[in-house]
């Protein structure tokens, strides 16, 4: 087991998803079209799809020092929260982002989640943290605002979300942490 596999912040738990976590993800988050509007992975519509991203999940903690997490409440009952992460582009680079169950908005956990993935990153030698935003998505740009992050107003790269319609490719944020 790597040390980074579980992390411990003042109201959550972030620990390495595990197969048998699929049908909760599926249930709690990646199944709602309202949850994953703005992101940049399809809307699940079968398990299959969850278990395929927990497969490379598995494949990328493998190769890096770390990789995506689950998060959940601290304490009892142990409600799955939402997920995040940071995927390594190079030993230096990487890329992170959080999803949240719908019930879980509006107090605070994304802002947690994501102080913890700074640390976390810069644990693991990690110089350039990045996370790309929709240019609508105000909620998501102010945890990252909060968080340090700074847009980079010379990058407005076209990105495809899977989940808007009609299908173009927008203008994404693309926001920078440097470490
Ligand atoms: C975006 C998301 C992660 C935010 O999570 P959260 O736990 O509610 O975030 P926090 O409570 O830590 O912070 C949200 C901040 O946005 C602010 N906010 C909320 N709605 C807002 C709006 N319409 N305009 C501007 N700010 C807004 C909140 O007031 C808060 O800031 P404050 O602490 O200064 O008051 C959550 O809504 C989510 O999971 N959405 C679906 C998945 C997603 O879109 N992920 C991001 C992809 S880039």
């Amino acid at each position: 087991m790597k040390p980074t596999e579980r992390i411990e912040t003042e109201r959550l738990l972030l620990r390495k998803p595990q197969a048998d976590d699929a049908d909760e993800i599926f249930r709690r988050y990646a199944s709602d079209p309202e949850v994953t509007r703005y992101l940049s992975w399809p809307t699940h519509r079968r398990l299959e799809q969850t278990q395929a991203f927990l497969q490379w999940s598995e494949e990328d903690w493998e190769r890096w020092p770390a990789g995506s997490y689950l998060i959940f409440e601290r304490g009892a009952g142990h409600r799955l929260l939402g997920g995040t992460g940071i995927a390594f582009q190079t030993p230096a680079l990487a890329v992170t982002g959080y999803v949240f169950a719908r019930d879980a908005w509006g107090q605070g956990f994304a802002t947690e989640a994501l102080e913890a993935m700074v640390k976390l990153a810069r644990s693991c030698g990690v110089k350039r943290l990045v996370a790309v935003c929709h240019p609508d998505h105000r909620p998501s740009a102010r945890v990252l605002e909060k968080c340090g992050f700074l847009l980079d107003p010379d990058r407005r790269d076209p990105f495809e979300f899977p989940n808007l319609k009609p299908k173009k490719r927008w203008n994404a944020l693309t926001y920078v942490r440097n470490l």
